[in-house]
């Protein structure tokens, strides 16, 4: 299926993983793909590479267009391996005394992940490279999504290689967001979530910056997934929002449950929020992957966590989710806690200790009911539902 033309003289020379579903935890349910790019130009120019045991398969690719041996400049904008990774089968058909054109940090990352004694050419932000006829400028990018990357920047074609920026773990015979519709912001929007959201401060100065540089960028092109042609300022407005940690009127109420007490507080909180005309998620946590959750979190308002008391402790899927949303650093969040319990109870306490370690706004009084919840319990759920959707309105508003 690949390459596939971007414009003249530029080909997505990647691969499709259609099997992967796990990508270092992130359920990657779609697949994914390792973009590749060639710029073919009075010097020949291969900007990254793809995951070790498609290297074969890239190195077919390019062959399909020319001798990969012809080339005469490799870029890497990114260290990490479904990358980097086959860089050595690579560099000994390009030829090893070829030029490796990285970040000062790629220059230093690569090296500890590979032996090789590549002639590494490291580049300053704003640093440009001649092809003949056209332009490659470097822009330093770090943490997004490594302190190694770096975009470039095709100046006469207007098109962005933005590594992990802007990019889904998304597998389709489509190459373009005019042909994957909706799905392609769907996928982009959880990587996001669950790739770049705890560096948004970062990557929000690095897009206002440039935007206001006023470079033209009619084309992106992540290293993973669909190529960004037809609006790439949709992803790029989303990038803004995102990053800002704008939330919508909506909350989650994400929870686990041993003899469904707490999922019946779960449902009944989320009736509460409910009646106040707030959009409300329940999520059971062995239903929905720690990324779909954190998707959602993306965009709500209010974090709503419940957790039953197993031997002391909260229940260890909740810590889990709590650990990777901690990581992720959602900001601004209103929080709230619920659970059931038998003799001891100590979960709901520490639930609100981990929302409050996350600097949520909370909304105290979460409901810490014994056994079986009965009417009275239902009712003080929903009655703390609706607190937290009048806080969400309240916000949002
Ligand atoms: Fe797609 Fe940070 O690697």
């Amino acid at each position: 299926m690949k390459p596939i033309q971007i414009a003249d003289g530029v080909y997505d020379v990647g691969v499709i993983d259609w099997n992967i579903r796990d990508f270092h935890g992130y359920s990657t349910y779609r697949g994914s793909t390792y973009n590749a790019f060639l710029i073919i130009d009075e010097k020949i120019a291969l900007i990254d590479t793809v995951k070790a045991p498609f290297a074969d398969q890239l190195i077919s690719n390019i062959s399909q267009i020319i001798d990969p041996a012809k080339i005469d400049v490799v870029i890497s904008n990114h260290t990490e391996m479904d990358h980097s990774g086959s860089l050595p089968k690579l560099m000994q058909v390009v030829g090893a005394n070829k030029p490796l054109y990285c970040s000062k940090m790629g220059a230093k990352n690569l090296a500890a992940h590979f032996p090789d004694a590549w002639d590494y050419h490291p580049v300053k932000d704003g640093e440009e490279l001649s092809l003949g006829k056209r332009t490659l400028a470097f822009i330093e990018t770090r943490m997004i999504h490594w302190p190694d990357s770096m975009f470039t920047y095709l100046k006469e074609d207007h098109i962005l290689f933005s590594s992990d920026g802007f990019g889904q773990h998304y597998a389709g015979c489509e190459e373009f967001d005019d042909q994957a519709g909706e799905e392609a912001m769907v996928q982009a929007k959880k990587y996001y979530a669950n790739i770049l959201l705890l560096y948004a401060p970062r990557i929000l100065k690095l897009i206002e910056k440039v935007v206001a540089s006023g470079i033209q960028i009619d084309t992106i092109c992540p290293d993973h997934g669909i190529v960004w042609r037809k609006e790439p300022g949709k992803i790029i407005d989303a990038y803004l929002r995102w990053s800002r940690q704008e939330t919508e009127e909506k909350a989650v109420v994400v929870y686990d449950t041993m003899w469904k007490s707490t999922e019946t507080m779960a449902y009944a909180i989320a009736d509460g929020i409910a009646a106040t005309g707030v959009m409300v998620k329940p999520i059971h946590i062995r239903s929905s992957h720690r990324s779909e959750i954190m998707t959602d979190v993306l965009d709500a308002a209010a974090v709503v966590v419940g957790s039953p008391t197993l031997n002391n402790q909260m229940f260890p899927t909740v810590a889990d989710v709590l650990t990777y949303m901690k990581g992720l650093k959602p900001i601004g969040r209103i929080g709230g806690v619920f659970g059931s319990y038998g003799w001891s109870g100590e979960a709901v306490k520490l639930v609100a200790a981990e929302l409050e370690a996350m600097n949520f706004q909370m909304i105290d009084g979460g409901p810490r009911l014994l056994y079986v919840p009965g009417e009275e319990g239902i009712a003080a759920c929903k009655a703390y539902g609706k607190q937290i959707g009048e806080a969400v309105k309240a916000r949002q508003g």
